[in-house]
């Protein structure tokens, strides 16, 4: 038999330092289904016990707001489901609605009350908890879930084109607090994610556009043909054209998985973020304005402004960020908001605070992904301050039709 020290991988390094080794294998279904709720399909039932003892295990399902308003008889149908699946599935409580939407991320207290909740209902680490809604509720309750006895088993089921094509396959929650974005939260992987693309039947036009940004985004930096298939395709996109909207949605969700699975650092130790193309001035213009700016709608600007920028410094040839900035007018995103403009004490942008926030939440050196064509991209350590305004100016003008 081993001696416990040889179990736990503890080695002795010097008689006063013992050196603790472990690794956690990570491992999730990503599904794509249409009619989840349907009693004829399994797949939600079946999700339940992967991994873990088949039993009827306890549920409390979660519902952005948004949805149940768009889709009324949801609450019953999950009712009917678990009924119809009892051998694996036991609804703690009836499904619960919960404001969804950025707003419910800038609120603390709601957090507080949905653990709480967990609490009152006896959720534990081996019950599980179904999200059902947008990037942003997602956001919420996977945080929710992560902190509640440090961990419960999370099943997230998204219903917007961002949330299926990025957000929800990946590994992060959080919240927004002291006025910055996902200032709060943790690296927690789902036990599962399972979309279902007739929830965005009922998504709003402004909502549909806005997913679309992140699938622009890492074909940019990853892969010119998926590139270049959105741009054959983007009458068909801007159409919401089933079809066209879930070939987009797969693949980039698995441009994702592949990073986050392969790109050598999920829990994002290091100071390089290739995903988070555009998203230093994303961030920042979604507080400057508000949360006016929908997530996408913002990393569409910044990664135009990072294309100009990366052009003016010599990196990047002006037919590819004319290829990028085209290709997002043609998928319908407004490349410009006021909120860009704005100046701290009438002094510099207010905009480029963004950088220094940016450096903060990754730690270490500033890192920023600038393109050097369709389809590839290199970090740079500094940016010039002069020329990301001109940038700035550049696409007001461009915007404005100049
Ligand atoms: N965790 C991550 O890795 C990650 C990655 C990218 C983005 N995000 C976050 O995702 C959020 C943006 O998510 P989003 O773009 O999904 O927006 P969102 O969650 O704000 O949803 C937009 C609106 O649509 C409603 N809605 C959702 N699904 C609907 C449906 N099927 N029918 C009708 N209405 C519906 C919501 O209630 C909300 O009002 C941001 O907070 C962003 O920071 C997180
Ligand atoms: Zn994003």
């Amino acid at each position: 038999m081993s001696s416990p020290s040889e179990n736990i991988h503890v080695i002795e390094t010097a008689p006063h330092v013992y050196r603790q080794r472990f690794s956690v294998p990570t491992d999730y279904s990503v599904w794509f289904s249409r009619d989840v709720f349907s009693v004829r399909n399994p797949l939600l039932a079946r999700s339940l016990s992967e991994g873990v003892p088949e039993r009827p295990h306890r549920v409390c399902v979660l519902i952005d707001a948004g949805v149940a308003a768009a889709w009324a008889l949801l609450g019953e149908m999950i009712q009917c489901y678990a009924h119809h699946h009892s051998t694996r599935m036991l609804l703690a409580c009836p499904p619960e609605i919960v404001p969804g939407g950025e707003d419910c991320k800038n609120d603390p207290g709601l957090v507080t009350r949905l653990q709480q909740r967990l609490v009152d209902l006896k959720i534990d680490r081996h019950s599980f908890v179904i999200a059902i809604g947008g990037g942003a509720f997602l956001d919420l309750a996977g945080y929710v879930a992560a902190t509640t006895h440090r961990g419960i088993r999370l099943i997230r089921m998204p219903t917007t084109v961002l949330a299926q094509d990025d957000s929800a396959i990946g590994v992060k929650n959080g919240v927004n607090a002291f006025g910055m974005k996902n200032l709060l939260g943790t690296f927690a992987p789902p036990h599962a994610v399972i979309s279902d693309f007739c929830f965005l039947r009922t998504l709003s036009a402004r909502d549909r556009v806005a997913g679309m940004a992140e699938a622009v985004k890492v074909a940019s930096i990853r892969d010119r043909d998926f590139f270049a298939w959105m741009e054959s395709n983007a009458a068909r996109l801007r159409a919401f054209d089933d079809a066209a909207v879930e070939h987009l949605i797969r693949r980039c969700a698995e441009l994702h998985m592949q990073h986050i699975a392969g790109g050598g650092d999920p829990f994002e130790t290091g100071s390089a973020r290739p995903l988070d193309y555009g998203h230093w001035a994303a961030h920042k213009l979604e507080s400057l304005s508000q949360h006016d700016v929908r997530h996408g709608e913002a990393v569409a600007i910044g990664m135009s402004l990072d294309a100009r920028y990366a052009e003016l410094t010599g990196l990047l040839p002006a037919a590819h960020v004319e290829r990028l900035v085209s290709l997002l007018s043609a998928l319908g995103f407004a490349l410009w908001h006021p909120a860009l403009e704005m100046r701290c004490n009438g002094a510099g942008l207010a905009l480029l605070a963004g950088l220094q926030e940016f450096r903060e939440h990754l730690g270490g050196q500033l890192t920023v992904t600038m393109l050097t064509a369709i389809g590839s991209a290199r970090d740079v350590h500094e940016i010039d301050h002069r020329r990301m305004q001109q940038a700035v100016e550049w696409l007001k003008l461009r915007s404005a039709g100049g």
